[in-house]
């Protein structure tokens, strides 16, 4: 099966290719077409159609995404372009050569109202220009091509920048550091994730899945749970998403079930901080 990953210098793509590289050194299923920016600008639909049509993969991961959701709310034309249009240009292109689509989405698709988890049936409704832009992306994959999985994660974690880096980060400079406690989410390995994606596109199995790790914490116990277990003696204070006062808006509840990965059998996800603990002792 060839694989065409795109955004692999990012967290999610970084740990696609491990994963994958490490699979075919025991059998070779999979052969890998590695992409970033600098090589396949998902923007660019001559470069996507070229690059498509010249390689014939049988599948497309779009990991790549205009992830900073604050920049997105005064960068809003870039924000669409990258996160809609690019994944746009990769499913139709996927579609032309009958190609599977798997497109990367997230929690912000949803308000966060509510206290229970939401179901991938349930009506998306983003606040955020980020939120906004990663749902028409999953509408136009949706529309472009039938043979479409579109996976929504939330607050993942791996190798870059990320929420646990961050928090080690400060902890190495400061004594004190304040933590919103009233965001609840699910953190996400990428471990985790990427082993669900290789699973998933295997399948026929397609449509739009709910993909985190299990339980629910909001960053202030997200922030504790990682420092207590490296033992890093730091004085974390509770603050409310008012008082942080970021340019987006982000969902109060947003925490996602699992529903149609537990319906078709894949749904392998650890619990949090089962998945933390493991990153912990390599990070
Ligand atoms: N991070 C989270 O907490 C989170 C939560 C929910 C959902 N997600 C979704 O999960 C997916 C993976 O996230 P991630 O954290 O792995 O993202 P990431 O680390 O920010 O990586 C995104 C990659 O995409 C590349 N990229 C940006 N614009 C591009 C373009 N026009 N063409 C090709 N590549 C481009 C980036 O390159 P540059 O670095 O050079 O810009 C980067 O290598 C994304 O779809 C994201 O929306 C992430």
């Amino acid at each position: 099966m060839k694989v065409l990953i795109t955004g692999c210098r990012g967290q999610l793509g970084i740990e696609l290719c491990q994963q994958l590289n490490n699979l075919n050194r025991s059998n070779k299923r999979f052969e890998l077409l590695k992409t970033d920016i600098d090589t396949l600008d998902i923007t660019n639909s001559f470069q996507v159609h070229t690059m498509v049509t010249e390689e014939k993969p049988d599948v497309i991961i779009n990991t790549a995404a205009y992830t900073n959701v604050d920049a997105c709310e005064t960068d809003e034309l870039n924000a669409f372009r990258v996160n809609a249009i690019g994944a746009q240009n990769l499913s139709a292109a996927a579609f032309q050569i009958g190609a599977k689509m798997l497109q990367v989405s997230t929690d912000y698709v949803f308000d966060g109202t509510g206290n229970s988890p939401k179901r991938e049936y349930d009506p998306i409704n983003p606040q955020s220009v980020y939120g906004q832009s990663k749902a028409l992306g999953e509408k136009l994959v949706l529309q472009t091509n039938p043979r479409h999985f579109i996976v929504r994660t939330a607050w993942l974690y791996g190798e870059g920048n990320n929420f646990v880096r961050t928090m080690l980060k400060l902890a190495s400079e400061k004594k004190e550091i304040n933590v919103v406690n009233d965001q609840i989410g699910s953190p996400t390995s990428t471990v985790d994730l990427a082993s669900c994606i290789i699973n998933l596109i295997k399948t026929d199995h397609y449509g739009v899945y709910h993909a985190t790790c299990e339980g629910e914490c909001s960053w202030y116990d997200f922030a504790s749970r990682i420092f207590a277990m490296k033992s890093i003696n730091i004085k974390v204070n509770p603050i409310t998403t008012k008082e942080l006062n970021r340019p987006a808006k982000r969902p109060a509840y947003s925490v996602l079930e699992n529903f149609m990965l537990k319906l078709i059998g894949l749904n392998n996800f650890r619990q949090w901080e089962d998945a933390l603990e493991e990153y912990l002792e390599r990070n």
